[in-house]
């Protein structure tokens, strides 16, 4: 069976969704880099064994992340799963784990990296918006991507209605990705291209606001 190591900074939503999952895998730990973070004591509850490496002892990025490397190493997983991880990673560690790094971003990328995107969709009235689960690259947030769910943006959304609905999507997507890549359904190939052994195709187009 794989194993995974699921690396958070708070909340753990995503995180909670994919131990509700009963995914085909063991997970080895979850790392966080904050030792306040509510996700640590959801994971307690859970059993799972948790680790804190908090970023606030180290000098800077590289050292942070050399002993992040370390401790992750040790557990040796198959996967290395970013859930609301809020740590930009340096390119050392990213290619480290090339093939193995995965990340969700509420947004459909390539459109709206970084932070903030629920505020930056409803500024540029786009009419849909969603969130994505791609293998990390050194780009921030430019990696190949292995799915994303699609959700309309309705007039009357605050951000909060709107990053409610796509946490809501997050939390279906980030377990099904997990489970394609720990069943060996998805990989990542030599051209850095994400490649699926089977894949269905349900509907083929999302319209917003729907066609009369
Ligand atoms: C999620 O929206 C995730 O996409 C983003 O940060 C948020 C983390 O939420 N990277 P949670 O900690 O999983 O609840």
């Amino acid at each position: 069976m794989k194993s995974i190591v699921i690396l958070i900074s708070g909340r753990g939503s995503n995180m909670q969704a994919l131990l509700d999952a009963k995914l085909p895998c063991s997970i080895a730990a979850v790392i966080c880099n904050r030792p306040d973070a509510t996700g640590l004591e959801i994971a307690k509850s859970r059993g799972i064994a948790t680790m804190v490496v908090n970023h606030r002892d180290f000098a800077d990025r590289e050292s942070f992340d050399t002993t992040l490397a370390q401790a992750i190493n040790a557990l040796q997983p198959d996967f290395v799963i970013l859930a609301g991880f809020m740590r930009i990673l340096t390119e050392g560690f990213v290619r480290h784990f090339h093939g193995k790094l995965v990340n969700i971003h509420p947004s459909l990328l390539p459109a709206y990296g970084g932070l903030n995107t629920h505020a930056r969709a409803l500024h540029d009235g786009v009419k849909i918006h969603g969130c994505t689960v791609h293998f990390v690259s050194a780009d921030l947030d430019h990696g190949p991507i292995i799915i994303q769910a699609a959700v309309p943006v309705l007039p009357e959304d605050s951000e909060q209605a709107l990053a409610q609905r796509v946490l809501r999507e997050e939390h279906r997507i980030y377990p099904q990705a997990i489970r394609w890549l720990c069943t060996g359904q998805v990989k990542l190939d030599e051209e850095n291209k994400v490649v699926f052994l089977r894949r269905k195709q349900v509907g083929f187009t999302l319209f917003s606001p729907g066609l009369e």
